[in-house]
């Protein structure tokens, strides 16, 4: 593989022990898959950051690679933490995880990584232009990247995004070459699907079929195109967002195309000569993978898998319409975020209905099984595809109409006309 002069001196650590670990990541995982040289990362985005997962190996670790030096070089973002860094107290959280939860992100900072703590860093400035390589760790972040702003990025492990950040460089293979980012498989939609739970549950079967293949999908309608910039695009952005991560849960998918809709979509050869085809004619087996069925009793609604948009909060509020909920109503968002609605008097009417806007966290990473909650609604396929593994909450699963009702109501409501 080809370095150049100053990766070679990288390499030798003529920039200190944090850069030379950094570049000894990057090389490796560059001879390992066979890259010709490595590129320029405008970007990183680095996942591993909650406690709960870390644990003390990998805080030792982040702290010694600071100690050893390590310092960014490109904007980089951080995943989601384990609780709310301010109102965690608050929320129920434990105050031993939180001091070291902060230990992570003091090791973080050290390295000049800010605690921005959220998976859709594309919503709070990191975002990256067509054909930008980039080099980030969170999956659905990753699925949008490369899928809906057409920049190129593997889905990197925590280390080796850090790795990049540290160095500016990535090793070019996977998705960084044009070759390796034509789909392999067409899916052809034959239903209907509108709403957020129902990417959702499209992304789990699609993922599963896929199985870290590049999808194709035909038949999918949007009412504007996605956009991070035009209002109008908002919800049609939330909609590729929630189905890439779902794909990327099921079925490590890293790229998607949609005809007509994503940047890559109309190359003339984007869609391999061999490419296998599958037709989806309903979206019911996502529902029922999704969704237990095991009882009725809703005592948290989560919203915001991945961190939910101001247009998603804002949604909510709506179907409320002036009810108060009577359990737990979460929103999952970034940080920034929370405070552009607390300017706008969003955060507060929700507030005023009995709602909480988390930061920093979700329930997925966060030591949510210690809060003492037992059965989620969600309408977000990412998060009720995760949540019982790694919280061991039941989960219900469907419309963000049905989550609210079981909101307002504690009960989860007798209602098919998703499926
Ligand atoms: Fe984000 Fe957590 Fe879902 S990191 S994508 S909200 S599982």
């Amino acid at each position: 593989m080809k370095l150049t002069g100053e990766e070679q001196a990288m390499l030798a650590g003529e920039s200190g022990p944090g850069v030379q670990k950094a570049m000894e990541i990057i090389s490796a995982l560059g001879r390992i898959y066979g890259a010709e040289d490595l590129v320029p990362v405008t970007s990183v985005q680095v996942a591993g950051v909650s406690y709960k997962n870390l644990g003390e190996a990998g805080l030792g670790f982040l702290t010694e690679w600071a100690a050893q030096g390590g310092r960014v070089r490109v904007p980089t973002t951080l995943n989601p933490a384990g609780l709310d860094l301010e109102r965690w107290q608050t929320l129920g959280f434990d105050a031993g995880f939180a001091q070291k939860q902060r230990r992570v992100l003091q090791a973080f900072a050290a390295m000049g990584i800010p605690a921005t703590c959220s998976c859709t860093p594309y919503l709070v400035g990191n975002v990256p232009a067509l054909g930008d390589h980039v080099a980030w760790a969170e999956s659905s972040a990753v699925s949008l990247a490369n899928s809906v702003l057409g920049a190129r990025t593997n889905r990197e492990g925590g280390p080796s995004a850090l790795a990049a950040a540290i160095t500016g460089r990535t090793a070019r293979y996977g998705l960084h070459v044009s070759p390796n980012r034509q789909a392999q498989l067409v899916v052809e939609v034959g239903c209907p699907v509108r709403s957020m739970a129902d990417f959702g549950a499209l992304g789990i079967m699609a993922g599963q079929v896929a199985q870290a293949r590049v999808p194709y999908f035909r038949g999918l309608h949007l009412s504007s195109p996605p956009s991070l910039i035009d209002p109008a695009g908002a919800a049609s952005l939330d909609r590729l967002k929630a189905l890439g991560a779902a794909m990327a849960a099921s079925g490590a998918v890293a790229l998607y195309h949609v005809e007509g809709i994503t940047p890559e979509s109309g190359q003339a050869d984007i869609i391999a000569p061999d490419a296998e085809t599958v037709v989806l004619e309903s979206l019911a087996p996502g529902y029922a993978s999704l969704d237990a069925d095991d009882g009725d009793q809703i005592d948290l609604v989560w919203v915001g898998c991945p961190h939910a948009s101001l247009g998603e909060l804002e949604q909510v509020v709506c179907l409320l319409n002036g009810r108060r909920a009577g359990v737990a109503l979460w929103v999952t968002m970034a940080r920034h975020l929370r405070e552009e609605a607390a300017g706008s008097g969003l955060l507060h009417a929700f507030e005023a209905l009995g709602g909480q806007v988390v930061a920093d966290t979700c329930l997925v990473v966060a030591p949510t099984e210690a809060l003492g909650f037992r059965r989620l609604a969600t309408p977000a396929g990412k998060g009720a595809y995760y949540t019982p593994g790694h919280s061991g909450l039941a989960v219900r699963y469907g419309s963000l109409e049905r989550c609210i009702e079981a909101a307002v109501t504690g009960r989860w409501p007798a209602s098919d006309e998703e499926r």
